[in-house]
């Protein structure tokens, strides 16, 4: 088999955090260096690096680049809340951003900078590490010959610090020639499925095939696929999968039709503190974002618009949560709780 490996990165540390523009994806590569924990959170808003276990890893190198610029533990702690309060919705971000804090705080000022930077490479790692388990317990969900598999936004190398979650399950059979095709919506408004997945496939030599969201249904209505895969931005402590607007539309629609709905998560995004879907937060974004695409108006500035980044798919239409602690199957309290942290 060959090895599983990828291309694509979307974040870098080269003596300070360096960012590839996601907003300038497909058109152009262009790598943004992050100094301060204030630029870091600007550019998680803005989207210049997104996907939760992403996001997490920019938050936990900023936090270490804040602490060469200024070790004292009063500014740091602020840096951290700016970090952990910049997207509301991912459970690795909070996460990330507390676990560095407390090595900074538990380090001397002196050797602040060094273990803080130093654990942010340990999650990086981990996180890599995580993807490629998660790729093969993913494998193991699809018997037999060759699949077709859909997946929605964006949950590769450009939303992890590894191969992706989802598209680590991807990457995992394609390594093995078992992937006949990966289907990649859209993802409007944002597009992160057209500009990112699609672009991360085209570079890695992954058949790819993009559609309108608005076609996934018949897609799966016609047994063009065998399993829906998707990442999570948060996994509550009952199996209820907060991720990309139009990820419970796909779930909907694929128990309809009997095709597997795989979601794949490191244990980073799982947040047992949330009993049900109903207590994670939904980050609302602006309403600029759905009447454009990209620069161009395709609605009238006045119209309002609903525009919510995140939806939630409950339990009972998620057929397998894989993190890199194994396969929850069926998806209820008792089998999250066995892959989570
Ligand atoms: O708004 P985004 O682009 O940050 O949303 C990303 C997603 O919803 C991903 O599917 C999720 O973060 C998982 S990434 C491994």
């Amino acid at each position: 088999m060959a090895e599983v490996t990828t291309s694509v990165a979307a974040l870098r540390w080269r003596d300070g955090l360096e960012l590839l523009d996601q907003r300038l994806l497909p058109a152009r590569e262009s790598w943004l260096p992050v100094a301060t924990a204030g630029a870091a959170a600007r550019a998680i808003q803005a989207l210049v690096v997104r996907g939760a276990p992403a996001i997490g890893l920019t938050a936990a190198y900023a936090l270490a680049s804040e602490a060469r610029a200024d070790p004292e533990l009063t500014h740091l702690r602020r840096a951290a809340r700016r970090l952990a309060s910049s997207r509301p919705t991912g459970a690795d971000l909070a996460r990330a951003v507390q676990h560095i804090l407390r090595v900074i705080e538990e380090a001397p000022q002196e050797q602040r900078f060094e273990r803080a930077l130093a654990a942010a490479r340990a999650l990086h790692e981990a996180d890599a590490a995580a993807c490629l388990a998660m790729g093969e317990h993913g494998v193991a969900l699809f018997h037999g010959g060759s699949v077709s598999l859909l997946t929605h936004c964006n949950a590769g190398a450009l939303a992890t610090g590894g191969i992706g979650s989802a598209l680590g399950i991807v990457r995992a059979l394609h390594a093995r020639g078992r992937l006949a095709r990966l289907y990649a919506c859209e993802a409007r408004p944002v597009l992160q499925g057209a500009r990112l997945t699609a672009w991360e496939a085209v570079r890695d030599g992954i058949p790819c095939t993009l559609l309108a969201d608005g076609a996934a249904a018949s897609l799966l209505a016609r047994g063009s696929v065998q399993g829906v895969v998707v990442g999570a931005d948060r996994i509550a402590a009952d199996g209820s999968v907060a991720n990309k607007v139009g990820t419970y539309a796909l779930a909907l629609a694929a128990a309809r039709h009997a095709v597997p709905m795989v979601v794949a998560a490191p244990t980073t995004t799982f947040d047992l503190t949330c009993p049900t879907g109903d207590s994670i937060p939904i980050e609302q974004r602006g309403g600029e974002e759905v009447r454009r695409v990209r620069r161009a108006r395709v609605a009238p500035e006045e119209v309002d618009v609903y525009n919510p980044a995140f939806d939630v798919t409950p339990p009972d239409l998620v057929t397998a949560i894989v993190s890199e602690r194994g396969v929850a199957r069926p998806v209820n309290a008792v089998t999250v709780r066995g892959i989570a942290p």
